[in-house]
This record gives C-alpha cells, sequence and structure tokens, in this order.
C-alpha cells in the first residue's frame, strides 16, 4: 500500500509490485488514480507500458477509495509536505495521510514514511496513528522512516540504485522497514534513529541549495569582473577532491531545494530557539535570481534599442529544470510574473508542461507556444530557463534576434549571453 501516488509514490509502488508485492497505489485525487488505472503514468519515470502490464497482471491496482486500505501488511506515505502561506511547514497532507491509515491499522503491520520532513514529524505521526487506532507504535506496529531521494528524469541513478537510508521507532520496526526494502532497493542503509534520518534528507537538499546559492552569487560578480561564471565553475570542478561543482541558474525549483532548506530552518529555530542564518541566506540569493534574470533582459534589449515593456518574451523550459514537467515552485513562474508586472508580453514553450499547467497559476495569461522558427523569431528576446533535450538549440541559435541562457547550454556570440 502507497498512499500518495506521485513523483515519489508511484515509482515506488510500482517497483513493489515488480518485486511481486501486490500494490495498490491510493490517492486521494480520483483524477490520478482513473489515469492511472486506464494504464497511463503522469510521472516520467514510470513508463505507461509498464504501468499497464502490471495493473494487467493484477500485481498494481491504483485506488481512491480508503475502504481499499483495509487488510495491508506494509503502508508507505508518500505525500506531499509543502510549505504554508507563511512560508513554515505543512503537514497537513501527512496528517490526513495518518488519520486515514490509522482507521486500517492492525498489529504486526509496518508503516514507513518516506516524505521529506523536519525531525520529530514521524513521532508526531506516531500519536496520530496512535490515537486513530488504539495501537502503539513499536509495541503493537512497527513504524519506520526513510526518505526517498528520487531525482526525476534521473537514468543511473534510480529508485532501486540509490543507496536507502531507513531508520525505526525501535530496534524491531527498523529491522521490519530493512527487510521491506532489501527487496526493492541494492542497499539499505540503517540509521540510528528517527530524527536523523529525518534530518539527513534535509542535510542532502539544503546542501545543494546553499551551494547552487553560492555560484548565484558569484554569477552578477563574474559579470562586473568580465569573465564567464561558468567557466569559473567548469576551472574549479577540475579539481578532483574536496569540491563539488554547482551551476547557477534562474533560481531553484521543485517540491525540494526550496522547500526543504526552509523546512530546516523552520526546525533550528523551534529546537533552538534560532534559525540557520546561512540556509536562510542561500534561500534569499537563490529567490533573487529570477529578478536578476529579468534585470538582465531589460539591459540587453535597451542595449538593442528595445524596450521590456511591450516586449514580446518567450520562454524556453517552464519546468524547475531540465527534461521534468515539473512547474512547482519554477522560477519560470517569477520569472514570468516580474517580465508581465513590467509590461511585457510573456509566450512560455516546453514540451513536458501539458498546456493546461503552462496557464495555470503563476503562469496564467502567458501564452503556451511552440518553439517553431516562426515563433523563435517573432520574439524579441528568449531566455533558456529549463534546457530540455527536446529544445533545438540550433534552431534558437539561428533564428532568435537575442537569446539570454540561464543554463550555460549555448556556445555565445553576439545574439547569445549567458547568466
Ligand atoms: N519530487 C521529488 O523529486 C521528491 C524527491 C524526494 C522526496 N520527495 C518528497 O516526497 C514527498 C512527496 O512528493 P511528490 O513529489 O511525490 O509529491 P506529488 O505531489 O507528486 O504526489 C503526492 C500525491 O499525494 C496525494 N495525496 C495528498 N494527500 C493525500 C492523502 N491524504 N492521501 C492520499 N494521497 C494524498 C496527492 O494527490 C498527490 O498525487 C514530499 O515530501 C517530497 O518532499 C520528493
Amino acid at each position: 500500500m502507497v498512499i500518495g501516488q506521485g513523483y515519489v509514490g508511484l515509482p515506488l509502488a510500482v517497483r513493489a509490485a515488480e518485486a511481486g508485492h501486490h500494490a495498490i497505489g491510493y490517492d486521494v485525487d480520483a483524477d490520478r488514480t482513473r489515469t492511472l488505472a486506464a494504464g497511463t503514468s503522469p510521472v516520467e519515470d514510470v513508463d505507461s507500458i509498464r504501468l499497464a502490464g502490471l495493473t494487467a497482471a493484477g500485481l498494481y491496482r491504483a485506488s481512491d477509495r480508503p475502504g481499499d486500505l483495509a487488510g495491508f501488511d506494509v503502508a508507505v506515505i508518500a505525500v506531499p509536505t509543502p510549505l504554508a502561506a507563511d512560508r513554515t511547514p505543512d503537514l497537513t497532507f501527512i496528517e490526513a495521510a495518518a488519520r486515514t491509515l490509522g482507521e486500517h491499522l492492525r498489529p504486526g503491520v509496518l508503516v514507513v514514511l518516506e516524505s521529506t520532513t523536519y525531525p520529530g514529524t514521524t513521532r508526531q505521526i506516531a500519536r496520530i496513528l496512535q490515537e486513530v487506532s488504539g495501537l502503539n507504535a513499536g509495541g503493537d506496529f512497527h513504524l519506520a522512516y526513510s526518505p526517498e531521494r528520487i531525482d526525476p528524469g534521473n537514468r543511473v541513478w534510480t529508485l532501486q540504485t540509490t543507496p536507502k537510508l531507513v531508520a525505526g521507532i525501535d530496534a524491531a520496526s527498523r529491522d521490519a522497514a530493512i527487510a521491506f526494502y532489501q527487496g526493492l532497493v541494492d542497499q539499505v542503509v540503517p540509521v540510528a534513529d528517527l530524527e536523523t534520518a529525518e534530518l539527513a534528507k534535509l542535510l542532502e537538499n539544503t546542501t545543494r541549495a546553499v551551494n547552487i546559492a553560492l555560484v548565484n552569487e558569484l554569477a552578477p560578480f563574474c559579470r562586473d569582473l568580465g569573465v564567464s561564471v561558468w567557466e569559473v565553475v567548469a576551472a574549479a570542478g577540475t579539481k578532483p577532491y574536496g569540491h563539488l561543482a554547482h551551476r547557477p541558474g534562474p533560481g531553484v525549483g521543485g517540491h525540494c531545494l526550496p522547500v526543504d532548506s526552509l523546512y530546516l530552518s523552520w526546525a533550528a529555530g523551534q529546537v533552538s530557539g534560532r534559525r540557520l542564518a546561512l540556509v536562510d541566506l542561500a534561500c534569499q540569493v537563490n529567490e533573487s535570481m529570477p529578478a536578476y534574470v529579468v534585470a538582465r533582459l531589460e539591459q540587453a534589449l535597451a542595449g538593442r534599442g528595445t524596450k521590456l515593456a511591450g516586449a514580446t518574451v518567450l520562454l524556453l523550459g517552464l519546468a524547475y529544470k531540465a527534461d521534468t514537467g515539473d512547474v512547482r515552485e519554477s522560477p519560470a513562474a517569477a520569472v514570468a510574473g516580474l517580465l508581465a508586472e513590467k509590461g511585457a508580453r510573456v509566450w512560455g514553450a516546453d514540451p513536458h508542461v501539458d498546456v493546461h499547467l503552462r496557464t495555470a497559476p503563476g503562469f496564467a495569461g502567458h501564452m503556451p507556444v511552440e518553439a517553431d522558427p516562426a515563433t523563435l523569431a517573432a520574439a524579441d528576446a528568449v531566455v533558456v530557463l529549463a534546457d530540455h533535450a527536446a529544445f533545438d538549440y540550433d534552431l534558437v541559435t539561428h533564428h532568435a534576434s537575442y537569446v539570454l541562457d540561464c543554463r550555460g547550454r549555448l556556445p555565445l556570440s553576439e545574439t547569445v549571453e549567458a547568466l
């Protein structure tokens, strides 16, 4: 039983089905479960043919009926952990999932939380499960935390090949979770306690966010200095030890980096009475990048005798990173919003993002287009925000009158500048 059939839950349920479990993918979104039941995968990492095959074989079943949770042996919670309006952790999805699950809890079962969250959450879940079911975590059923490390689109480090951290509320819970995951992944790494595993996941993602912030902050400085930040990053990246290269960009997005860093700093504030200054600053730097992109664009257009107000700007790639269709927290929405505020007409091209999403909040009012020669030529400027492999970059350089490449993808020329 996997609760939540999104980027994390669906690949896990499919992997469990392939490993011989009878997997039920439960999700409150009835549209999603209907799509899944029809054998169509909305997640890039799960092939629809694979999904349809497992469904036909009776090994996988999508359901939006809470009653289908009855009789499970293992339940994994993989629901969203977003930020509330005040930018603090919003655990309402996890809490709701725990309440639903609590109704169907039996002695001896294993419950695992996989959602990324702050230290202490799994114990909060234990309390909800106990309140609803009357059963004790550890004493009556097993409870574990195992953070998901999936990197959508990564073909090398998959759910199966990426080592999996596992911690339990007690030793028996940890061992039950180890036994479950050993059947699904190549390597299971036991961790001392729940809080260590919860914090390890936040550290992984925050480390990346902070390092990206560093190179993002370097980008304007490099420009003032008259050197290419991309060449600096590549040069430093040749050091074979002690340095991990990170690349600048228009900001960080997705459900992980921008969110998890704030979960971490918030948790430090709650426990120690002091937020993490470095982490908060990194978030601010990353959040400032869309404004920097727009300022650069305004400057470049002015140099070409064009005002941003009234100009047509084509954004290439609306997802938060290359080769995915995930627009959550995508810097493209902030760039589009700032451009619109300044009176620009905004077009967005992204083969991975559904047209209905391209016109969703954040992108509202902006025209979804294809990156074809006529459209590229018609725009006053093209901004590469997510460098999907699906774009034809020769076409872009050939037809666009000006390109601001925020991903260091294109060769520079009179008409192509990089961040
Ligand atoms: N997306 C990633 O790359 C990634 C990687 C590692 C970890 N995570 C973490 O995994 C968790 C899930 O992220 P995701 O990207 O899979 O989210 P998602 O939005 O893609 O999927 C979550 C699904 O849960 C469903 N859901 C919400 N409340 C529910 C409930 N009470 N019962 C049943 N279903 C419910 C939603 O309808 C949705 O389909 C988050 O904590 C995230 O931080 C995500």
